[in-house]
């Protein structure tokens, strides 16, 4: 058996056609990516939730561009088939200039495509991305990048008049060349409104079961989140297995039974 071949846009757009449901989570380091790469994940997204999620900041803002290069990389050094998608952080997309370039720093780190998060003013981002040959994924509903406190996060398009304005920004995302679409936090109703009128694929998190794939935050799926969001499934409790391995090497030291000889080197 050769190589798995590595998910690309058209390959995505063809789990789409045949109906099959895309798996994305976030992802920020090596060891993980390989992980989840074994196991079948189809897009590994290297998202500035790492800024709250490891580093602990209290928002999203404020991650380096250089940070994100090398989380990327490394994400892509343990991946083969799985797409890896880079995050752009705040303030790299400023301009559609450095947007491109910074976008080009992420792909040569290793990801396939970008993504960023939209405001109806930066259509002209997704136009110069596409145009210099970058794949966007368009980022709407809750823009994480624009709360700047952790109590702003809220469901967005509830009311029908910024529904409406979600639909036609997801339709204009897509004209502007966007690839995919990425809708955070908004009610099931809508998730399936924006997937009737968009031709492309349309990941959801926190946007109800019509989405053509899902995306959550990994550390959340793993447990590590004492209050994860309603839409998040807490499928493992890794926390509790590091808090058991430690103990145990504590213990062990403490009580002078490690280092055993069989970890000691002779002379
Ligand atoms: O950075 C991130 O984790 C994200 C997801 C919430 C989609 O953007």
């Amino acid at each position: 058996m050769g190589r798995p071949l590595r998910i690309s846009v058209e390959s995505l757009c063809e789990m789409v056609r045949q109906d099959e449901p895309i798996s994305m989570l976030t992802c920020y380091d090596y060891l993980t990516a390989r992980v989840l790469d074994e196991v079948g994940i189809d897009i590994l997204l290297v998202g500035d939730s790492v800024a709250t999620t490891l580093l602990g900041l209290p928002t999203t803002r404020g991650v380096p561009m250089d940070f994100m290069v090398e989380v990327t990389a490394a994400v892509g050094r343990g991946t083969v088939r799985a797409m890896v998608m880079g995050d752009m952080p705040d303030g790299s997309y400023d301009t559609p200039s450095a947007a491109v370039v910074n976008a080009r720093r992420l792909i040569n780190a290793g990801a396939s495509a970008v993504k960023c998060e939209i405001l109806p003013e930066q259509l002209n981002i997704i136009s110069a991305l596409t145009e210099a040959g970058v794949p966007v994924c368009a980022h709407l509903g809750l823009l994480p990048q624009h709360v700047s406190h952790p109590k702003g996060y809220r469901v967005h398009g509830r009311a029908e008049s910024e529904a409406a304005e979600i639909i036609a920004l997801a339709q204009d995302a897509r004209k502007a060349g966007a690839s995919l679409i990425l809708l955070e936090a908004v009610p099931a109703t809508l998730g399936a409104r924006v997937v009737a009128k968009v031709d492309c694929p349309v990941i959801g998190c926190g946007a109800g079961i019509s989405c053509h794939g899902h995306v959550v935050v990994v550390t959340d799926l793993l447990g590590f989140n004492a209050k994860p969001p309603r839409f998040a499934p807490v499928m493992g409790n890794v926390p509790s297995h590091v808090a058991t391995a430690a103990a145990q090497y504590r213990d062990a030291v403490k009580g002078r039974t490690y280092p055993a000889p069989c970890h000691e080197y002779q002379p």
